[in-house]
């Protein structure tokens, strides 16, 4: 066994194991809660640098009525601003990815924008009596970069700046070389499911259910596959494989194919690693390629599935052929894991459920919902509030230190 460079907290051996109670998987009104209080003031993944290499262009992101755009400006700095024209509000870029020669000028009326987010002009601007243009640039967002990824936020909130949020990442990141890696060709990848978006996130949140219901992982590194519950709310997931030649076609190729890197630390030379951040962003490596997938909230019973996939610069014959089996077994896993999602998700509304029963290697649920509790206490009410109370509830509960 291969040692990992990280210590996990330790498991209580008493602990709650019921999960958060069912009504907090379906309240519209809970929803808007988690929009501001877990989406929009924490930060997102949305990209690479890599995914925008020449001054103007762009790519997009919404979230739960906010919408972004990051470009890189002919200074060749990387911005982030709200894709909203100070004119009337149109989409300045329309689209997921795309490049502005020179200029970002508004489909609706013509207003012009620098790639920095300034305004250049407007349409006909006699029309507008006296208008000082520097009170009439793109609204910017809050952007870091940390090992060449993309991150946003939307509101202030409690996470401190990405770089120290993931500084236990650091090592892993640079051994993997993230800030060089290149987009691979099928570099997004989009389902929508209907469910709550911690239904994903508790599938996703354990190990536990690998030897069952991924036989190809299983097969893969189920032997040697840990958990590591990290300070910080952070967690990694690592798999190691190798062991045995594997039966499936797609995991014995793989694991014949799968490249020497001599650059990697022990750890990471023969492993799948996968790096969480609350709320919902997961990276995940394997010796040949980078990848993040996340969940965007649509609705309380609706999630749309996402991700995105990069490769190493230069790469080989074989590296591609690993991805492609790689990604090969993934796209197994996934849909695997979304019908385990539907089931988890349907079961609440069932008058036979009764919460989970969770295991200590599904603790990486319970560590989710503390830190949700602790957001929103109003999720410790094993009983939804009334219609129209929830918001209240759970202010009076934030000031009453959440007891
Ligand atoms: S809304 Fe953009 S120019 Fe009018
Ligand atoms: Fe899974």
């Amino acid at each position: 066994m291969t040692a990992m460079p990280f210590r996990s907290l330790p498991i209580p051996n008493d602990w709650d194991r019921s999960g958060l109670p069912a009504w907090t998987y379906s309240s519209p009104e809970l929803f808007d809660l988690e929009r501001d209080q877990v989406f929009l003031n924490h930060w997102q993944v949305v990209g690479h640098e890599c995914d925008i290499p020449a001054p103007g262009d762009w790519l997009a992101f919404d979230i739960l009525g906010e919408r972004a755009v990051v470009m890189r400006g002919a200074d060749g700095q990387v911005r982030a601003f709200h894709n909203l024209c100070r004119h009337r509000g149109a989409r300045v870029v329309d689209g997921a990815q795309g490049q502005c020669r020179g200029a970002v000028v508004c489909p609706f009326h013509g207003w012009v924008y620098n790639l920095d987010g300034t305004l250049r002009g407007a349409a006909q601007p006699d029309s507008f009596g006296a208008m000082d243009k520097a009170d009439f640039g793109l609204k910017p967002i809050e952007m870091e970069t940390y090992h060449g990824f993309i991150f946003l936020r939307f509101l202030p909130g409690p996470q401190p700046p990405v770089a120290d949020l993931l500084a236990p990442f650091d090592a892993d990141f640079a051994a993997y070389r993230a800030k060089d890696v290149l987009p691979a060709s099928t570099i997004t990848w989009e389902t929508e499911l209907p469910v709550n978006w911690k239904s994903v996130r508790d599938v996703d949140n354990e190990g536990y259910h690998v030897p069952l219901a991924h036989p190809s992982l299983q097969e893969l590194y189920g032997r040697d596959y840990r958990d590591y519950h990290l300070p910080g709310e952070l967690n990694v997931a690592v798999g190691f494989f190798g062991d045995k030649p594997g039966r499936r076609w797609s995991v014995k190729e793989y694991i014949k194919h799968s490249p020497d890197q001599p650059h990697l630390p022990p750890h990471l030379r023969r492993s799948w690693t996968y790096y969480g951040m609350f709320p919902s962003a997961v990276f995940s490596f394997t010796p040949e390629s980078a990848n993040f997938y996340y969940e965007v909230p649509i609705a309380a019973g609706k999630t749309l599935l996402t991700g995105r996939s990069y490769r190493h610069p230069n790469e080989s014959r074989q590296e591609r052929l690993a991805r492609y089996l790689a990604m090969r077994i993934d796209r197994d896993t996934s849909a695997e894991d979304q019908q385990l999602t539907i089931w988890s998700n349907e079961s609440m509304k069932s008058q036979a459920f009764d919460g989970f029963h969770l295991s200590d290697h599904e603790y990486g649920l319970r560590r989710h919902h503390d830190i949700l509790r602790g957001l929103l206490p109003v999720m410790r009410l094993d009983q939804a509030p009334d219609a129209g109370e929830i918001a209240a509830r759970n202010k009076e509960m934030l000031g009453l230190g959440q007891e």
